[in-house]
This record gives structure tokens, C-alpha cells and sequence, in this order.
């Protein structure tokens, strides 16, 4: 885990992280979508580098009021399974400079991998929002997280 290094997505690593995206959801975002999300207020997105600079995981993240989006969690193919996004990911957390209460996302029933990350990472299952993937029409399962005293955990 020393050897990787977390940093800012800019719009150079854009095309690495499209390339993950193809692979990783059923219906990626696409190039344009990273660029506007990188310029949208209140959006954190983070890459996880080697030292060999092979960019091998992003988070995105949007912050609205106290509440944190979990947009995006990817992991390259090769590097699954091995502690990288629960390691990582508590570490984007702490690097989005404004506080929050509160953290969400959206999960796929069938994406056992990313909810059993999720649940390990301590978010738990707060409901559903039927019908959310259009693709197909599978309802997301919504999980959340409290921070505690109105900030983060760190
Ligand atoms: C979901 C994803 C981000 C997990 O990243 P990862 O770095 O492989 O996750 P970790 O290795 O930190 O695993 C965390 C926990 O998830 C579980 N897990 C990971 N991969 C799993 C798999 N293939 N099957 C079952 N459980 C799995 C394990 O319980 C693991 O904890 P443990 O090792 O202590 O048992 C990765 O599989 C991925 O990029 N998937 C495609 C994109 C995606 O679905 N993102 C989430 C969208 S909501």
C-alpha cells in the first residue's frame, strides 16, 4: 500500500480513468462526464497512482450542504481484492477539506463485491430508489454512513 499514492483526478488522468470506467460499470460515464464533474462545486474526485505512475483506482465525491455523494468507486481489474479501496478510501475522505455529517451512495443488488466493501467501510443499508439503473431497471439499494459530531471521522 506505501507504493500507492493518492492525488487529485485532473484532466490529464481523464483518459485512464474512462478506460477503468468501460470496464468497471454497465453504463460508464464517458470523457465529458469526468471533465464537467472535475469543474463542478463541490465535487472531489481522487486517483490512486503506483510509483511507476499507473493509475489504478479513482473515488468522485460531491458535496452538497453537509451531505457527501459517493459517485464513483473503481478499482482497475488486476488490483482487485487486495484492501485497496477500503484502505483508500477513508483516505479520500480526509483529504475533501469541508466537513459533512453525513455520506451516501447507490449499489447495484447484484454487486456483491461493492457491497460488501461498502458495509465493511461501516455504511449500511438505508433503504432503496426502484428503478434507478435504466439499463436495467434493477432498483439501487442506498446505503449511508453518520459521521459523528457533525464532521468526519479521521
Ligand atoms: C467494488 C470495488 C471498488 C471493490 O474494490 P476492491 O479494492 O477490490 O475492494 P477491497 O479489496 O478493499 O475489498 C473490500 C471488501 O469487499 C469484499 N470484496 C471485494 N471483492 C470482492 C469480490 N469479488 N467478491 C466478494 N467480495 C468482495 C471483501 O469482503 C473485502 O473485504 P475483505 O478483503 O476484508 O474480505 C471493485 O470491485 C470495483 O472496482 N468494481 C467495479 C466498479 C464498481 O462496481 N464500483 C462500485 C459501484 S457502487
Amino acid at each position: 500500500m506505501s507504493q500507492i499514492q493518492i492525488m487529485p483526478m485532473t484532466a490529464n488522468d481523464i483518459n485512464d480513468v474512462v478506460a477503468i470506467e468501460r470496464g468497471a460499470f454497465k453504463n460508464p460515464w464517458g470523457t465529458l462526464a469526468f471533465i464537467n464533474e472535475l469543474a463542478c462545486n463541490g465535487a472531489y474526485s481522487f486517483v490512486l497512482k503506483t510509483r511507476q505512475q499507473q493509475l489504478i483506482a479513482y473515488f468522485c465525491f460531491r458535496l452538497i450542504l453537509h451531505e457527501l455523494h459517493v459517485l464513483k468507486v473503481a478499482v482497475t481489474d488486476e488490483y482487485r481484492n487486495k484492501g485497496i479501496a477500503s484502505h483508500f478510501f477513508n483516505r479520500c475522505l480526509n483529504a475533501i477539506p469541508e466537513a459533512f455529517d453525513f455520506a451516501f451512495l447507490e449499489v447495484r443488488p447484484s454487486n456483491i463485491a461493492a457491497i460488501r466493501l461498502y458495509e465493511k467501510i461501516g455504511f449500511s443499508v438505508m433503504g432503496k430508489r426502484p428503478r434507478y439503473y435504466s439499463d436495467t431497471d434493477e432498483d439501487a439499494i442506498m446505503m449511508g454512513k453518520i459521521f459523528k459530531g457533525g464532521s468526519y471521522e479521521r
